[in-house]
């Protein structure tokens, strides 16, 4: 098991005691919809459809709302995080050296946009401030690992080599 499915399965099992506890505490509260989502969130990496459930029950707010409200905020993830976390920098010194492209490609490359997970739940996006080594920018994260000094071809390249290491799991 890989360091995000680990993490899932790990949020999952140490956080749901506490998440219960955070619907307890806000039973009939409008107000809690935020916490609660971010509670969620903590718990299992991303929000499932069944803890929205709860969610709606507790708020008296229906799903569909509570749905466009997690929609609205890019803090917050429907779906599970992937087996790579490619953190996208778009602090200063990485935008203004071309981490708009950067992104671009990456997107087109994996067919996702914004915050989110491919559909085969290889990568997941998350764009971030400054991840602290502006002079090698732009610069991405994926995983534990930093890449710097990039172009399109060669996140194109990287790319390519991380689909490769997911389908050989002896490297991965
Ligand atoms: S602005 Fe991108 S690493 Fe600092």
């Amino acid at each position: 098991m890989k360091a995000n499915e680990k993490l899932n399965a790990q949020h999952a099992k140490n956080g749901l005691a506490g998440f219960k506890v955070e619907l307890w505490n806000y039973e009939g509260e409008r107000g809690a919809l935020i916490p609660l989502l971010q509670a969620a969130q903590d718990t299992y990496g991303y929000i499932p459809e069944s803890a929205i459930d709860q969610i709606s029950e507790i708020v008296g707010l229906p799903a569909a709302e509570i749905y466009g409200v997690i929609t609205f905020y890019s803090q917050f993830r429907l779906k599970p995080l992937g087996k790579y976390l490619i953190k996208i920098c778009d602090g200063t010194a990485c935008h203004v050296n071309g981490s708009e492209r950067i992104a671009d490609t990456i997107e087109d490359e994996l067919q996702v946009s914004g915050n989110d997970t491919t559909e085969d739940g290889l990568f997941t996006l998350q764009k971030v401030a400054c991840l602290g080594c502006c002079s090698l920018s732009p610069v991405i994260m994926i995983n534990d690992e930093t890449y710097g000094r990039l172009t399109p071809k060669k996140v194109q390249q990287l790319l390519k080599e991380y689909k490769i290491k997911a389908q050989n799991p002896q490297t991965a």
